[in-house]
């Protein structure tokens, strides 16, 4: 059951601002094929992200890091062959934009032309300022990822909750007001402390997008397999499973197997 405050044919940049004005939370899930996306769209997610996630789920590395920029734009215009109703947000993949503005941009207006989606994610504050500056500049919608970067896990050395110390909210609200003033239309906040995320959420007018960030945030996104169940081996306090197709789909997939195996499959139905 929906509980669309408002209905949106085609969801923009500017109806997440309007939702989070009109207290509406905004949905938000992860989707790299076209299979999935169509499901996704069709169930009425807000924004569909086309999460560099893709590098674990869909490839198995065991990081975000190695996705290049080619494998984004091949996933995200699968989605966008899918979609009539999501706003569509692509991750800039690590190392495509970090060292320089003028390449950051140059790999968003591939992403947008090349894929043709809606918006760009980057991970990071202050540090890539000149970047965000640069793509919104060229007229592409950019929205923010504060907290938890997976980008930076090395950096980090555990994907813990961060920023429980004082020092590091301190910075991460700066960021989030910078990025802000800067024009991004949204922010996702990953796995900080609940009071953090709410702290944040009323300090800004654009809607910040929790995952792990508790319920105050203005919207929650999730990897769709892990919703799903489809991922089994990743179990995080902050993620509520709808599903266990892991097992539904083994199940079907060995029923397949002893099927043909018996010769069942296929019957004289089944034949031309
Ligand atoms: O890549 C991704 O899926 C993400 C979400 C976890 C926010 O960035």
């Amino acid at each position: 059951m929906s509980v669309a405050k408002k209905e949106y044919k085609r969801v923009t940049v500017k109806s997440l601002v309007e939702m989070k004005k009109n207290g509406e939370k905004i949905s938000m899930l992860t989707a790299y094929d076209y299979s999935m996306a169509k499901i996704v769209d069709a169930a009425k997610v807000d924004v569909i992200l086309v999460g560099d996630s893709a590098s674990n789920v869909m490839a198995g590395h065991e990081t975000t890091l190695p996705i290049t920029l080619d494998q984004m734009i091949y996933h995200a215009s699968s989605v966008i062959r899918a979609i009539d109703r999501a706003l569509v947000v692509v991750d800039l993949p690590f190392g495509s934009y970090q060292s320089d503005p003028k390449e950051a941009l140059r790999s968003a207006i591939r992403i947008m032309k090349e894929s043709g989606a809606h918006a760009v994610k980057l991970e990071g504050g202050a540090e890539i300022k000149e970047s965000v500056k640069r793509i919104l500049a060229a007229g592409i919608p950019v929205m923010g990822h504060l907290g938890l970067t997976p980008q930076s896990i090395y950096k980090f050395g555990t994907y813990t909750v961060r920023a429980k110390e004082e020092e590091e909210a301190e910075k991460l609200m700066e960021d989030a007001k910078l990025l802000e003033k800067l024009g991004c239309f949204g922010l996702v906040l990953e796995k900080i402390p609940a009071q953090l995320t709410k702290n944040v959420s009323e300090s800004l007018t654009i809607p910040t997008i929790g995952i792990g960030g508790g319920k105050h945030a203005d919207g929650q996104v999730l990897v769709v397999h892990d919703l799903l169940g489809m991922t089994h081996e990743f179990n995080p306090r902050f993620l509520r499973r709808y599903m266990n197709l892991y097992e539904e789909m083994g199940n079907a997939i060995s029923n397949y197997v002893s099927d043909v195996k018996s010769q069942d499959f296929p019957n004289d139905e089944e034949q031309y």
